[in-house]
């Protein structure tokens, strides 16, 4: 099987991108998973440090692990927004195939530094234990909350979209192999719409940056910004509050009218096919199918 930065180079040349998935219980993983490979698409499964903490990282890994080698399909584990050296080496210890030091809150060279040093453990146990761990970083700030929000996220403006001379001094000094940048997404559902992404501003950083770029965000931004997104230079796009929602509606509903039922695998099941839904039609959009 080709690793994920093979899966992220061939995105990045047919000008699709993977999407990128998180998930709290075993019902998110096999709803997105359901979606993926209804499509035959590769996919990435995300884990924030809350959802890592209640799913627990190592069971994370075998779940991942399991269903990668029963099905020779290329699902990869991600560590999203992590925050400390520490939590970054757990998972890569714990064996994520990539992983994301989010650094913005420090100063820009404390964030240069401690992202490097994520960077250079990963380069040691990529060479000491034949793997190719990847590792992300964000540059620019775009919130933190995967929830539907009341207003934009106090702190995101156009001052904090990321510059692109900045992207390259960042990418140059730390060596990291996959970019987040900020470019009018934020983290959550803002109630009266979302911002449009600036897509000059995307295309300035991909050139400037020279390595694969990654949205965040992903959940409310218009179909139209994600597919002019790609174009500009995105190659991969983080998905969670939309499926989040699925998720409670589904249940929701289904307790309301089956107000007897106690079997959770009927419980949950709407709940599933609610998550698969949204996936299958952010993956169709995201690789142009109909
Ligand atoms: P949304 O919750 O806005 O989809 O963002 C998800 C995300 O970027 C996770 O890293």
């Amino acid at each position: 099987m080709k690793t994920l930065y093979e899966y992220i180079k061939e995105a990045e040349e047919k000008e699709v991108a993977i999407g990128h998935f998180n998930i709290s219980n075993l019902e998110a993983l096999h709803g997105i998973y359901n979606a993926a490979r209804k499509l035959d698409l590769p996919i990435i499964i995300g884990l924030s440090e809350g959802e890592e903490d209640f799913i627990e990282r190592e069971e994370a890994v075998a779940l991942i692990r399991t269903i990668r080698e029963r099905d020779n399909y290329p699902i990869f584990l991600n560590a999203d927004h992590h925050y400390s050296f520490e939590k970054v080496k757990a998972c890569i210890d714990a064996g994520f195939d990539t992983v994301i030091i989010d650094a913005v809150k420090l100063p820009f060279e404390e964030n240069v530094a401690l992202t490097k040093k994520c960077v250079d453990y990963a380069s040691e146990i990529n060479k000491k234990n034949r793997r190719a761990v990847l590792v992300e970083a964000e540059l620019g700030f775009i919130g933190t909350s995967s929830k539907v929000l009341d207003k934009m996220p106090e702190g995101v403006s156009k001052e904090t979209m990321t510059k692109p001379e900045d992207a390259k001094y960042f990418v140059e000094k730390t060596g990291i192999n996959l970019l987040a940048p900020s470019v009018g997404n934020v983290h959550g559902m803002v109630k009266g719409g979302n911002p449009r992404l600036d897509i000059e501003r995307i295309k300035e950083i991909k050139e400037a940056a020279g390595v694969p770029l990654v949205l965040h965000g992903g959940s409310g931004i218009a179909d139209e910004d994600f597919v002019n997104a790609i174009k500009a230079g995105i190659s991969v796009i983080h998905i969670n509050t939309e499926i989040r929602v699925a998720y409670k509606e589904a249940l929701e509903k289904y307790l309301k009218e089956n107000p007897n039922e106690v079997a959770p695998y009927k419980i949950l099941q709407p709940a599933v096919e609610a998550i698969s839904k949204v996936v299958e039609a952010r993956l169709k959009l995201f690789n142009n199918l109909k």
